[in-house]
């Protein structure tokens, strides 16, 4: 038995992130239910299976707070695996040691479920994955895989190589949770900041290096006598960002990229991106993934709205 260590991470949109996932996954499930495709999910950080927030205690008497309450909910690899009909097989990923011995405990609970977990980086092990395996299937060899990929990194984690290894199998539907603030905070105002590793880190989740260009430049020049260029500053905002990723996204996932869901910190500012991508480029397949998650990604935005 491993001693229980609690997974707490995430804010108030985290719910939100998680119903986009399951909602999608439900739909896949149901549409491929019928279909010659074996149906797989891809969980590269999977985590402990399970969601622990801490909410802050009520207020009692006078001054006195009651004490913080700890909420468990499930995490992304619960929710794959009680997918009902359920995936054919489900791989999950995580390189945490503790983390992965609780994921072990979850899939004991699933005896008869196709359902393997890997100890390690998800970078490494995605990439062998979408190479390795035969998408397309053949005559011999069995029938054609379909599937679903979550990218639910903290921060910075994934690398622009595992994109674009997912893009190219044409099987896999991608979710990934975009870090604009790891973008932030990598991309400071000040270029002057823009230290050698915080560049690196920008090009291998980017997988490019125009950002510095398209970010980055002179503030209006000042009409004065001497004509002085202004300060070196990023210019692009945050919406500006999030184009930028859409655009590199596109260029790899030939089937499709939708608009994002935006998601935040407590305190309001932006956190993540969750982008839907489509990897297939067969015209139905587009076209019912499109319409399967353009309908989750608008009921998300609209309680956005509501909520802000
Ligand atoms: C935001 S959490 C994922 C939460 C999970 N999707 C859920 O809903 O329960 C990120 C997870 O990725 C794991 N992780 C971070 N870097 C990793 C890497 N390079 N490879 C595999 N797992 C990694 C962390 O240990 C953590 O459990």
């Amino acid at each position: 038995m491993t001693t229980m260590v609690t997974h707490v991470f995430g804010g108030p949109d985290t719910p939100k992130k998680l119903r986009c996932l399951q909602e999608y996954l439900r739909a896949f499930a149901i549409a491929l239910r019928d279909q010659e495709f074996a149906c797989i999910y891809i969980d590269a950080f999977a985590g402990s299976g399970t969601r622990t927030e801490v909410r802050p205690g009520l207020p009692l008497f006078g001054s006195e707070m009651a004490e913080p309450e700890e909420v468990t909910t499930q995490g992304s690899a619960r929710i794959a695996i009680e997918v009902d009909p359920p995936m054919h097989s489900i791989v999950l990923i995580e390189r945490d040691n503790s983390r992965f011995a609780q994921l072990g405990e979850l899939i004991s609970e699933y005896p008869n479920r196709k359902i393997i977990v890997r100890n390690g980086d998800a970078n490494d092990l995605v990439q062998r994955l979408c190479k390795r395996t035969n998408w397309r299937g053949a005559e011999t060899v069995g029938r054609g895989i379909r599937g679903v990929v979550f990218l639910d990194p903290y921060g910075m984690e994934v690398s622009w190589e595992t994109v674009k290894a997912i893009a190219a199998t044409e099987a896999l539907d991608c979710w990934y949770f975009f870090p604009l603030s790891g973008l932030y905070r990598n991309a400071p105002h000040d270029p002057a900041k823009l230290d050698p590793s915080k560049q690196a880190s920008l090009d291998r989740v980017l997988g490019a290096t125009d950002w510095r260009e398209r970010w980055y430049g002179h503030e209006s020049a000042r009409q004065d006598l001497f004509e002085t260029k202004g300060q070196a500053v990023r210019r692009a905002d945050v919406n500006a960002i999030e184009s930028y990723v859409k655009e590199r996204l596109r260029t790899v996932f030939k089937g499709a990229v939708l608009e994002p869901v935006r998601l935040h910190h407590k305190g309001g500012a932006p956190l993540a991106s969750l982008f839907f991508a489509v990897s297939n480029t067969s015209p139905a397949a587009v076209a019912l993934a499109t319409k399967m998650a353009s309908h989750i990604l608008k009921s998300g935005r609209s309680s956005q709205s509501r909520s802000r």
